[in-house]
């Protein structure tokens, strides 16, 4: 029951980057290029939208990394705050207000929310235990309790999750629980906290989403849909915290409004500061029913925008609902999951370094592999391949040629189309058609379909210049090429207009190279475009071949953080050493042997001289048991003997392998014996 809607207006959003780091390709793929594709697309269209996001300011990660840091938490969020506003402006993402959650105006507009709802008996009150921490005179938010895992008895894990087995956790959970504050052990103490019922809005949310969003995104709705026919629970919208939106009420001193309740008001409140900053009404973008309203998140969001953030907004009564939360997967690197706290990323401040001018390339190989429907990969070499031999070798390269072959030719001038051939026609009336595929592909959140259409008409105009083939039509027939040229031309101003929303710095150049104002879509549907005679500029190269050390040394990059993660690792969990590859394993010679006789070294104490019969051969080997076992002990004893480890020297005597062992509880050193009758010789693996 989807009906069409006319809407006058837009509002997207993005999701609020947490401000306690930076932002990293999977946010840009899953989340902001998306958006802000999308927004392009609208403007052009000259849609009344506007765009915002800003930085997500609260949270307990932020204050756990401020006390690391020995920083206030405010001085984390400015850094991160400025960090990021620029990262995202650098690479083109725009935004029409970049706002903020620590700003009073959010304070204010989060605070009248919750009171709103309050005052229409909206919250259940509730008293539950929680853990306190007595000597520093506060309540634990779970991330400040650590204690030893109950699945895998991991020492340091969080009062929510377990870092080493990936167990989702609560404080009650842990074994030995105790504050990272004071150490201390914590207590249970009770307290009071506001919670949205979202029980009792089950029932609309499915009607809502369930009967009246079918078009969501299949990811989108399945999420939506195993969490509605789970049965939904009251959720607190407070906690006991010094950082964030304080709660509005007397007797709340030490409780701040839940980071999950004021930041998605966040929208809200960007909105207003951005219609201050205009002289505009924020209103209608929040209340008017013909506004469409699109929120833009990655899929760790969706219950939130789906479902939390929906239910206040119901509750409070003033404001439209989302019409979609077209929701990405994840972004992966390298085959590994993208980890902010292992350092496994692609940081786009660092990208805009390393890689100045060259934005559009990011944005578009992270749009071509959008996480849309699944997990997808970022590779280093998957982004040379897509500059070198799309950006480059098609779309570059088409564009560079009509250009140069009109300077070389007509001295820059754009020929006029003269007599058209039947070809010419077919290719005009192709490109004619791919605007539309193109918007019907982004009107349904289809990016990499969109993008796909988009390359679709550089190859065109690629495939057209390799057929018709001007630069050798020239002698006999200038008036062909003239023909050709014009054609082509049409075609570049095409490419400006309808690459705009992805590519808007390569388009920006395109514009000025042909020396036209930027077109709006409708404009770009003109067959002629360019009328002839028009004088265009001195070219130059769009795009440039990115060789392969340039990659090599991002992945080397990458490896040198993977080998320092392995090195953290060992040092975390002690005993335990980095992970090996299988190969690595496979490449050792283990197996069965039984020890045929023993005998006693001079002038060692520790050594005892065994010879070891390996089913293929005996070897002889010196093992470091001679405190514990005589000779005799062990003489027809089956053991483990890593056979392929190099020969050693000692006390003059070769020793050809090393009889694996296991320390008992007072240290001494035990056999690892098979378990049954094993034949010598018998391979391990
Ligand atoms: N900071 C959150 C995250 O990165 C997203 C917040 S979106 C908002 O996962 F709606 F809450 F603003
Ligand atoms: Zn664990």
């Amino acid at each position: 029951m989807t009906t069409q809607k006319m809407y006058n207006r837009y509002t997207i959003t993005a999701a609020l980057p947490y401000a306690n780091g930076p932002v990293h390709i999977g946010h840009l793929a899953g989340v902001y290029i998306p958006a802000d594709i999308y927004t392009r697309y609208l403007r052009l269209r000259k849609k009344d939208v506007i765009f915002v996001c800003g930085s997500d300011e609260h949270g307990v990660p932020i204050t756990i990394r401020a006390k690391k840091e020995g920083v206030s938490p405010q001085e984390v969020v400015d850094k991160y705050h400025q960090l990021n506003k620029k990262a995202f402006a650098d690479l083109g993402i725009s935004f029409d207000i970049y706002d903020r959650t620590s700003s009073p105006v959010h304070h204010k507009t989060a605070a009248d929310f919750f009171s709103k709802l309050h005052k229409e008996n909206l919250f259940v009150e509730k008293i539950s235990e929680q853990y306190f921490d007595r000597e520093a005179g506060q309540f634990l938010a779970d991330r400040y309790i650590i204690g030893t895992c109950p699945n895998c008895h991991f020492p340091e894990a969080y009062g929510d999750q377990c870092e080493n087995c990936g167990s989702t956790l609560s404080p009650s959970e842990l074994i030995n629980p105790r504050s990272t504050l004071s150490g201390d052990k914590p207590v249970l103490k009770n307290t009071k906290h506001w919670y949205l019922p979202l029980d009792d809005y089950e029932e609309w949310l499915s009607d809502w989403i369930l009967k009246g969003h079918q078009e969501w995104k299949t990811n989108v709705y399945g999420q939506c849909k195993s969490w509605i026919d789970n049965g939904l629970q009251p959720r607190a919208v407070t906690r006991d915290l010094d950082w964030g939106v304080p709660v509005p009420l007397p007797g709340a001193e030490g409780k701040v409004l839940y980071v999950w309740f004021d930041a998605p008001i966040g929208y809200i409140s960007a909105t207003k500061q951005w219609a201050m900053d205009h002289q505009k009404d924020w209103e209608p973008y929040w209340k008017s029913p013909d506004t469409r309203l699109i929120h833009f998140i990655g899929k760790d969001n969706i219950v939130f925008h789906c479902i939390i953030f929906p239910a206040m907004l119901k509750a409070h009564g003033d404001y439209i609902l989302p019409d979609n939360v077209p929701a990405n997967e994840f972004l992966n690197l390298e085959n590994n999951k993208i980890s902010t706290s292992k350092n496994w990323a692609v940081w786009l401040h660092e990208y805009m370094e390393s890689f100045p001018d060259k934005e559009d390339v990011l944005r578009y190989t992270l749009c071509a592999n959008a996480p849309e429907t699944k997990d997808n990969d970022f590779t280093w070499k998957d982004f040379q391949a897509k500059n070198n031999n799309e950006l480059v070798a098609i779309l570059g390269n088409f564009i560079n040629r009509a250009l140069v072959l009109t300077w070389k030719n007509f001295n820059g001038k754009v020929p006029p189309a003269g007599q058209l051939t039947d070809d010419d026609l077919a290719v005009i009336e192709k490109v004619k058609k791919i605007p539309f595929d193109l918007a019907d592909s982004l009107e349904h959140f289809r990016f990499r379909e969109a993008l796909g259409n988009f390359m679709e008409l550089a190859r065109t105009g690629n495939k057209y210049l390799a057929d018709t083939e001007p630069w050798k039509v020239i002698r006999d027939d200038p008036e062909r090429v003239g023909t050709i040229l014009n054609t082509a031309l049409q075609i570049v101003a095409k490419l400006a207009a309808f690459g705009a929303p992805f590519l808007p710095f390569t388009s920006k150049k395109i514009y000025e190279i042909l020396g036209i104002k930027e077109l709006l879509w409708e404009d770009a549907l003109e067959e002629n475009i360019l009328p002839a005679e028009h004088q265009i500029n001195e070219s130059f190269l769009l795009f440039e071949k990115i060789e392969d050390k340039v990659v090599d040394d991002q992945v080397n990059k990458l490896a040198a953080t993977r080998n320092m993660n392995l090195q953290e690792k060992e040092k975390a969990i002690p005993g335990i050493k980095g992970e090996i590859a299988y190969d690595v394993f496979s490449q050792l010679d283990m197996r069965v042997g039984e020890i045929r006789s023993a005998e006693t070294i001079q002038k060692s104490r520790k050594l005892l001289k065994l010879t070891v019969d390996i089913g293929v051969e005996i070897r002889t080997v010196l093992s470091g048991i001679a405190m514990q076992y005589s000779p005799e002990q062990v003489i027809g004893k089956k053991v483990i003997l890593l056979s392929n480890l190099q020969p050693r020297n000692m006390m003059g005597i070769e020793s050809q392998g090393m009889i694996l062992m296991s320390e008992d509880r007072e240290g001494n050193l035990r056999f690892l014996t098979p378990d049954g009758a094993s034949e010598n010789g018998s391979v391990i693996s």
